[in-house]
């Protein structure tokens, strides 16, 4: 199946599961924002305590904050949101439609990039076991010829970019024929910046309000918050301060599902180092995070690191997390070295020092940063992309069969097991409640009794539960079930009070987190 196919497949797959609902939906919906449903607030809560407490419990010198979303509107001077948080936007004056100058040119290396993959893996499966593919990729003719067309590309738009230069991004668009999807022309306008944060008024009266700002990062609430936190928790630097909340922005294209909405949730660490340093732990955060990503078992080929063509005004390293979602290669995750641009901004802009007193050096200083951010929304949806499968099954009567399953971690699946009774009479549902009341503390337990055994293993496995127990008659003589396992579907008989332990095993949490030292 076509990887955009599987893309709207696994869209409709979280509506019609109670994973993520279009917002407004009555009303027609409101673009780029949505709305988790029942078993979406599940995956999303799992996910934010993975991180947090891969952060907060597992390093000693990092603690959380939760700031508001409201801040000063000077905050935002300061940081440089207000003059240069900009992306590059053209129409097409044929469709109407707006894109981002910058995703257009992208999306033309994506393309590029995909005739290499298509070459390389045409010759992987002629030569079989001996392929070489370094040695191809420096030899074939057709790869070297795109190679060079992509390097040429990406040195023209990297420059442009670097230099603010919206004339040569148009002409970047021109020169390499890029058409609007919808109108199929070439009829740009030229390139502008747009603004991409929020704005409403605080305040009752007309005249008294104040202009301000739905933050567009969580950042920012940890810089203002950074000496209150270091005086109060006696941090000693290095020190981290994490936090997760809902960030704001006016995208311009919002496409993708989840992958880029106008309002989501960010989950960031600002750790801040001695200066000097910073790279160093660039490089060590960058470990961290690629290790905590990869414990998840989605498989180290899906992810890579990709530099940044132009470094942020803040920056003096960057890099992103990559994951393959069913559309390419996006990012996920930004870690970037922000020197001590946004302390030293906040001391300019409120007046009011922020140094650190370092005892071993006997001096102050401003603290330089490194930043780790990742969207909770993009993590749930690298969740549900490795989760979601299609896979042909033999049913009891031998006919063939599609079984559409999450394969969602075990670890961070909304409910970790139903109870079944096989049958509605007999006392069976009343044991099956028994069991839940006795699991229900540490698990989220679902009970089911609807529909034959198979059809509600298939209703489990599509919402992603790993585990099925189901009571029948012989529980209720020697108090023993059978457990069915989500990604073997073998099934096997155990007692009761085993199942504590089982599922424990699983789903901890604990087991995750060894993963990451
Ligand atoms: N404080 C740094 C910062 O905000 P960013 O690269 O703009 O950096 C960090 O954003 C992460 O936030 C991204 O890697 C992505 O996961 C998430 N993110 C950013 N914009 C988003 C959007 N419009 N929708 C969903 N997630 C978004």
């Amino acid at each position: 199946m076509a990887q955009e196919d599987v893309f709207k497949k696994l869209v409709a797959h979280c509506k019609e599961y109670g994973y993520v609902f279009q917002s407004s939906e009555i009303y027609d919906g409101l673009s780029a924002v949505y709305d988790y449903g029942q078993y979406g607030v599940e995956l999303k809560n799992n996910i934010k305590k993975y991180w947090w407490d891969s952060m907060v419990l597992l390093h000693e010198n990092v603690v959380g904050i939760d700031s508001a979303i409201f801040m000063h509107p000077t905050i935002w001077k300061a940081s440089g949101h207000v003059d240069a948080f900009n992306d590059p936007l053209i129409d097409n004056k044929d469709s109407k439609k707006r894109y981002r100058a910058d995703v257009l040119i992208e999306e033309q290396l994506a393309k590029i990039e995909d005739k290499i993959q298509k070459e390389v893996d045409k010759a992987r499966k002629r030569f079989g076991e001996a392929f070489d593919e370094q040695q191809f990729r420096t030899t074939n003719a057709r790869v070297l010829e795109n190679q060079q067309k992509w390097d040429e590309l990406h040195q023209r738009f990297s420059n442009a970019l670097n230099d603010s230069n919206l004339e040569e991004l148009k002409q970047i668009i021109i020169d390499n024929e890029i058409a609007c999807p919808i109108s199929g022309t070439r009829n740009w306008t030229d390139v502008r910046q747009f603004n991409l944060m929020f704005s409403t008024e605080m305040g009752s009266t007309a005249d008294g309000a104040m202009k301000v700002f739905l933050r567009p990062e969580t950042a920012q609430g940890i810089f203002v918050n950074y000496l209150n936190v270091q005086k109060t928790g006696r941090m000693k630097i290095p020190f981290g301060i994490a936090q997760i909340g809902k960030a704001f922005r006016n995208e311009i294209v919002a496409r993708q599902f989840i992958f880029r909405m106008r309002e989501f949730e960010q989950m960031e660490l600002q750790f801040f180092v001695k200066p000097g340093t910073e790279l160093d732990w660039f490089e060590q955060w960058k470990t961290t995070r690629m290790k905590w990503h990869q414990a998840l078992g989605f498989g180290a080929e899906n992810y890579r690191f990709h530099e940044h063509e132009k470094l942020a005004h803040y920056a003096n390293a960057a890099v992103d997390v990559e994951f393959r979602f069913p559309f390419g290669f996006k990012e996920v995750e930004g870690i970037h070295s922000r020197t001590d641009f946004d302390l030293s901004q906040h001391e300019q802009f409120s007046g009011k020092k922020l140094r650190y007193f370092d005892p071993e050096l006997n001096e102050s200083y401003v603290p330089y940063v490194v930043e780790t951010s990742i969207g909770v929304d993009r993590m749930f949806l690298q969740v549900i992309s490795a989760a979601y499968h299609e896979e042909e099954v033999t049913g009891a009567n031998g006919e063939k069969d599609i079984r559409t399953v999450l394969r969602i971690p075990a670890v961070l699946a909304p409910v970790k097991l139903a109870v079944m009774p096989l049958v509605k009479k007999e006392g069976l549902p009343e044991k099956a409640r028994e069991i839940i009341d006795h699991l229900k503390f540490d698990f989220n337990c679902q009970y089911d009794e609807k529909d034959s055994i198979g059809k509600r293993y298939r209703r489990q496995d599509a919402i992603g539960t790993p585990f099925c127990v189901t009571v029948d008659h012989q529980t209720m003589q020697d108090n023993t079930v059978t457990i069915r396992y989500r990604d073997t579907m073998e099934q096997e008989r155990v007692p009761v009070e085993n199942l504590r332990d089982i599922i424990s095993g699983e789903v901890s949490f604990r087991r995750l987190f060894e993963k990451l030292k």
